[in-house]
């Protein structure tokens, strides 16, 4: 196999080229295995990725049939000269390796391994694995697997040439598990991003709908013995307003707009939701536009979302009499805004964690589309939140 240079050169480039089509980080550091043990005609060659816990994470070997591996049992822990090369970090070439004062022993049916050759695997200091090889074949043999060669002045089979070699394997290992971390490590941040986008998204359209519906549920039970027709037109209206709940579910989780703002527009959606909540409340929901003109998607339906936090947050926590929301157009694009005069509140007082999400979600929403949220509000003299957005 490899006989000088040249034949090792292609080898080594076929293992890379192998490893450049392997997606999966076991499929590469496998192909790494084999190419090792082929490479530099080794009986055996294993990587091993430690855990935590003195065991491995990952463990690889060629050269060892199905049934011998199952027969040796569980997989080894970091013990003996494995976790030298672990712990130290250094290269480790044995002539053989059962003499080695660090020899702690194998189990039963493990194979009887000889000449040795193992390297640390690094991502910078750290070391992350360990690759090695035993028992080198003799150069005339081929590959007996039953054939280690045997030297009479009992030095190492394994070469400087083949130390270098291993080497550059190792650090095409050291690449392949460092780029499965990262990978790993993006998939999880973007698993986050979804599920916090999911969670602004339930809050911001869901919530708010189920909160009117309880609202107008109450007020259809107070009815039922008073007045019942109105106490149906309510339940009527619960009935439409669970309707939305489940289409805004559906739409937030299939990332969908919300159905209205395609089929009326955002000035006829604001103006139907005010009217609903006006009628399910106690305080006088307004709705005012001014010269406003049809915006880019985003910043529509941002404009109704932080609409909709405002106003039910007005409705939850001001106390207010009266709400008013306005739309008008300012150049090319517009501005929104929600006013109450009710309580007001310290708005550098609440907190950004925690449960309170609807002020964060409003300025990601007023960002993402491009635009500015303001909140001005004080204890006693009401809320104004304000959204303007560039237009398109
Ligand atoms: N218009 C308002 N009038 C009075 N207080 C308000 C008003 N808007 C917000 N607040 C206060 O600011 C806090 C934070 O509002 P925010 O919308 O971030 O969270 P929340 O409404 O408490 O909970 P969530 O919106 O996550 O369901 C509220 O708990 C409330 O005390
Ligand atoms: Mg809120």
């Amino acid at each position: 196999m490899s006989q000088g240079p040249r034949s090792g050169l292609a080898a080594v480039s076929a293992a890379l080229l192998a490893m450049s089509r392997h997606l999966e980080v076991r499929d590469v550091l496998k192909t790494i295995v084999a190419s090792a043990r082929d490479l530099l005609d080794a009986q055996y060659a294993a990587l091993g990725v430690p855990d935590d816990h003195g065991g491995f994470a990952q463990f690889v070997v060629d050269g060892v049939s199905d049934a011998q591996w199952k027969a040796i049992g569980p997989l080894p822990r970091q013990h003996g000269v494995l976790a030298a090369m672990l712990h130290e970090a250094k290269a480790e070439r044995l002539a053989d390796v059962r003499k080695d004062p660090r020899f702690e022993g194998w189990p039963d049916a493990h194979p009887d391994l000889v000449d040795f050759l193992g390297l640390p695997i690094r991502d910078g200091d750290e070391v992350i694995g360990a690759l090695f090889l035993a028992n080198k074949l003799r150069p005339d043999g081929g590959h007996r697997p039953d054939a280690p060669c045997p030297r009479q002045d009992g030095s190492c089979g394994f070469t400087e040439e083949d130390q270098e070699l291993l080497a550059i394997l190792a650090q095409h290992a050291a690449i392949a598990l460092t780029n499965a971390r990262l990978y790993e490590r993006s998939r999880e941040l973007t698993i986050a991003e979804e599920r916090s986008r999911l969670a602004h998204e339930l809050h911001d359209a869901v919530s708010q709908k189920l909160f009117s519906l309880r609202l107008t549920a109450q007020a259809a039970t107070a009815l039922v013995d008073r007045d019942p027709a109105r106490a149906k037109g309510e339940l009527h209206q619960v009935a439409a307003l669970a309707a939305e709940a489940a289409d805004e579910l559906r739409a937030a989780v299939v990332e969908l707009r919300p159905a209205a703002l395609d089929e009326d527009g955002l000035i006829a959606t604001l103006r139907t939701q005010t009217q609903v909540l006006d009628r399910a409340h106690t305080a006088r929901v307004t709705f005012t536009s001014n010269g406003f003109r049809a915006l880019p998607a985003v910043q529509e339906e941002a404009l109704l979302r932080v609409a909709q936090e405002a106003l039910h947050n007005a409705l939850r926590h001001s106390g207010a009499e009266h709400v008013d929301v306005s739309v008008e157009r300012r150049g090319c694009g517009a501005v929104l805004r929600v006013t109450d005069d009710g309580d007001g509140f310290d708005p550098k007082a609440v907190r950004r964690a925690g449960r309170h999400l609807g002020l964060v979600s409003m300025r990601d929403r007023a960002s993402g589309a491009g635009g500015a949220l303001s909140v001005e509000s004080a204890p006693g003299k009401g809320t104004t939140i304000e959204m303007e957005v560039p237009g398109g």
